[in-house]
């Protein structure tokens, strides 16, 4: 079949697999190519056994896969085909040199850049959908202009504000699309082929176009305002524990003023994912290399907070269970960041894993998706963690269960029956507030959930 036009996406990752997989189920005339370095992971993307748990996904990759959609690591010729190379691929925080700790790491994006200046064969449109500093851009023009080929490439911003456990959802039916371009008739052109793809299922009022560097910052500032939020929070539930104040409360009594809204009110036992803290720290880094040092602090607190509310949920489990969890074992249901993904990357169940064994704490991990991922972030820990995928049979003689990821499948187990099977006393910390607190109090757990009165029976 002859297609209207070539697409390719640098990078198969959360984002480029699920974009991409929408894209080609809602354009059916475009071709869609998606490359990657990872041979296995491009394996599993034309297996029945995706790389990426997402709810939807299975069924939109099943529709367009062979049609008009390709999983291959044939990158170069990818960028031959192409007219429209979308690039996605990581952009983690720099382990090494100046930034460290802070800065993104454009490594990976400047490889990309050379290989589609070598590789090229004619004019493209280069999108930007990794989440990179603001004037990104700027640099990626100067590598790509440096070609003796004499073509065009034009660079466009589209980031990407998909959530995982609902990307399908989120892709489809987006609040959202930003196109970034130079305001120049060819930017402006490359903009246009960029909001015709999305056109196909979003309405004109969805899709915002602006100049390039407000689409780079836009997604940066989103990520620190989204996760502000939560810090904000979690903050308040630290003292509502202090007060005999229900956060609960506050959050409904906050959130229904409609300038705050009630979304993204709740407290938890802090954000993970690998996005929050990699993009407001690169924030805060950009802040300040413009000597813009007040704002670099105060973002920076975002990220404090969530160290803190982290830290205390650990504290507090020492302190209630008389101060020593030294050879008791505590499971923590859930190790993924968030629920319906297998992703644990910053999950705060890793820092709360590795706090607890620094107690000399025995940790059983259950979680329905991401134990093979935890595995792999708690490597150096061999032998000092139990992986147990049922939640009934990790809780067998364990002193305490920790509620770490809000997964709908703890809130319907049978406490009555774990409670039965644990160590008297038997403690719950419900990181989450998922559970019926009440009612666990009076099978017999002592409950401490987040930023409400603790329900002990050893007052
Ligand atoms: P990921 O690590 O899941 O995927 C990135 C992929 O790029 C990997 O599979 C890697 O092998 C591949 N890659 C790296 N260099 C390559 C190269 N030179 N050629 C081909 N492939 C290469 O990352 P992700 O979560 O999909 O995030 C990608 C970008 O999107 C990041 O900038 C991130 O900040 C942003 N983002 C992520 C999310 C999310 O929910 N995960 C949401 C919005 C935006
Ligand atoms: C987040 C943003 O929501 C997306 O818009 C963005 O595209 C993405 O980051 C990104 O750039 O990577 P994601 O990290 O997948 O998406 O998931 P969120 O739903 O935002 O949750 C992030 C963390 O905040 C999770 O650990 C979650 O449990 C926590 N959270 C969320 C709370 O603690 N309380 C809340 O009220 C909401």
């Amino acid at each position: 079949m002859e297609f209207k036009k070539n697409i390719l996406c640098i990078g198969a990752g959360y984002v480029g697999g699920p974009t991409m997989a929408v894209i080609a189920m809602k354009c059916p005339e475009y071709k869609v190519n998606v490359v990657d370095i990872n041979n296995e992971k491009i394996k599993q993307w034309n297996s029945d056994q995706l790389p990426i748990f997402e709810p939807g996904l299975d069924e939109v990759v099943q529709k367009c896969r062979g049609k008009n959609l390709f999983f291959s690591t044939e990158i170069e010729k990818g960028i031959r085909e192409a007219d429209i190379i979308f690039v996605s691929v990581n952009t983690p925080t720099k382990t090494f040199g100046e930034g460290t700790g802070m800065a993104s790491d454009l490594q990976y994006w400047e490889k990309t850049a050379h290989q589609i200046v070598e590789h090229a064969n004619g004019d493209k449109t280069i999108v930007e959908k990794s989440t990179l500093p603001v004037r990104t851009a700027e640099a990626m023009e100067r590598i790509l202009k440096a070609n003796d080929k004499g073509f065009h490439f034009e660079v466009v911003s589209n980031p990407e504000f998909l959530a995982e456990g609902t990307a399908i959802r989120d892709l489809l039916d987006s609040d959202r699309v930003l196109v970034g371009s130079h305001k120049t008739e060819r930017g402006m052109a490359a903009a246009r082929e960029i909001v015709n793809i999305y056109k196909h299922w979003l309405s004109d009022d969805k899709i915002i176009t602006t100049n390039l560097w407000s689409s780079e910052l836009s997604k940066l500032v989103a990520n620190a305002f989204l996760a502000q939020r939560i810090s904000s929070i979690n903050s308040i539930s630290a003292l509502c524990e202090k007060t005999d104040a229900d956060i609960t409360e506050i959050s409904y009594a906050v959130g229904a003023d409609s300038r705050i809204g009630n979304k993204f009110l709740n407290p938890s036992v802090g954000f993970g994912g690998s996005c929050f803290k990699k993009d407001i720290l690169n924030l805060v880094y950009i802040a300040r290399s413009y000597h813009l040092n007040e704002v670099a602090d105060y973002w920076h607190q975002v990220i404090k907070m969530n160290d803190f509310q982290k830290d205390r949920f650990v504290r507090q489990i020492v302190k209630e269970m008389f101060s020593t969890v030294a050879n008791k074992k505590i499971v923590l249901f859930g190790f993924a960041f968030k629920a319906n993904t297998g992703d644990t990357r910053e999950s705060p169940a890793i820092d709360i894993t590795k706090k607890l064994l620094e107690e000399r704490a025995q940790v059983i991990i259950t979680d329905p998706q991401a134990l093979d991922n935890a595995r792999m972030d708690l490597k150096n820990y061999d032998g000092l963690v139990t992986y147990e995928p049922n939640p009934y049979r990790a809780a067998e003689s364990a002193d305490a269960i920790a509620i770490i990821t809000e997964w709908n499948e703890y809130k319907l187990l049978d406490y009555q029956k774990i409670y039965a099977a644990m160590k008297k006393p038997a403690f719950i910390f419900d990181g989450r507030n998922i559970l019926n607190h009440e009612e666990l109090y009076k099978i017999g757990f002592n409950v401490y959930p987040l930023g409400k009165t603790q329900l002990s029976h050893f007052k």
